[in-house]
């Protein structure tokens, strides 16, 4: 695959995402009825985050169990968490940072993945890496919107997923910036949620945002 091709099907599944909940799992039984919830509320693309021992676990559960989710693989913070990511069948790999070792080794791979970005220089070594598509993190807290616009003015081809700080209330503000492809952030699917099983309650919350963001 080219990474012209690669850098396309990024864009694709973010576009067709709208919204990407950031998943912390805890609990491998928690994986398949989470993914299922918020497919349900039409929530088709996920970022399960390897943050907690059974991450890998629950996402190749998600994968193998709930195959109209698009299941991609967040907090990659080096080449092994990248290849473990490829290995277990992700469609795409999200980090919030970037090391030279990542770049080099995203570049390298045929897994579709965004580099987290959060200043010029940064965006700088992704680009020259040839990732074009980024995850803008921490979006709020490094600026939010205006720290954004000021970044299109040398870089007016990116395009970007901010992450962090984003919610129900500032979601689609962000998604009317004409370079931000799609939002991520965990407000959809929050711990105590996830820990009661509030399946249904996550199925609500998920049809209401798309519902607001993205009308049929
Ligand atoms: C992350 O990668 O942790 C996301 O940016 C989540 O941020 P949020 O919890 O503010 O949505």
């Amino acid at each position: 695959m080219t990474a012209a091709t690669r850098q396309e099907q990024l864009a694709t599944i973010f576009k067709s995402a709208t919204v990407i909940p950031v998943l912390t799992i805890e609990r491998l039984e928690d994986a398949v009825p989470l993914a299922r919830a918020l497919v349900a509320g039409g929530v088709r693309v996920l970022e399960v985050t390897l943050r907690t021992p059974v991450a890998a676990d629950a996402a190749k559960a998600m994968i193998a169990d709930v195959p109209e989710a698009i299941v991609g693989i967040g907090t990659i913070l080096n080449a092994d968490d990248l290849a473990r990511a490829r290995a277990l069948g992700a469609k795409f790999g999200i980090s919030p940072g970037a090391t030279p070792e990542l770049l080099k080794a995203a570049a390298a791979s045929d897994l579709p993945f965004a580099p987290g970005i959060a200043t010029a220089s940064e965006l700088m070594q992704a680009l020259a890496a040839g990732f074009d598509i980024v995850k803008f993190f921490p979006a709020e807290q490094s600026g939010g919107i205006k720290a954004l616009r000021a970044l299109a003015g040398p870089f007016p081809n990116i395009r970007v997923c901010p992450t962090g700080g984003i919610g129900e209330a500032n979601a689609a503000t962000w998604l009317a910036e004409p370079n931000v492809v799609a939002v991520g952030g965990s407000w959809l699917c929050p711990a105590a949620e996830i820990r009661s099983g509030n399946w249904a309650g996550i199925t609500a919350m998920c049809a209401r945002t798309m519902k607001s963001l993205k009308p049929a």
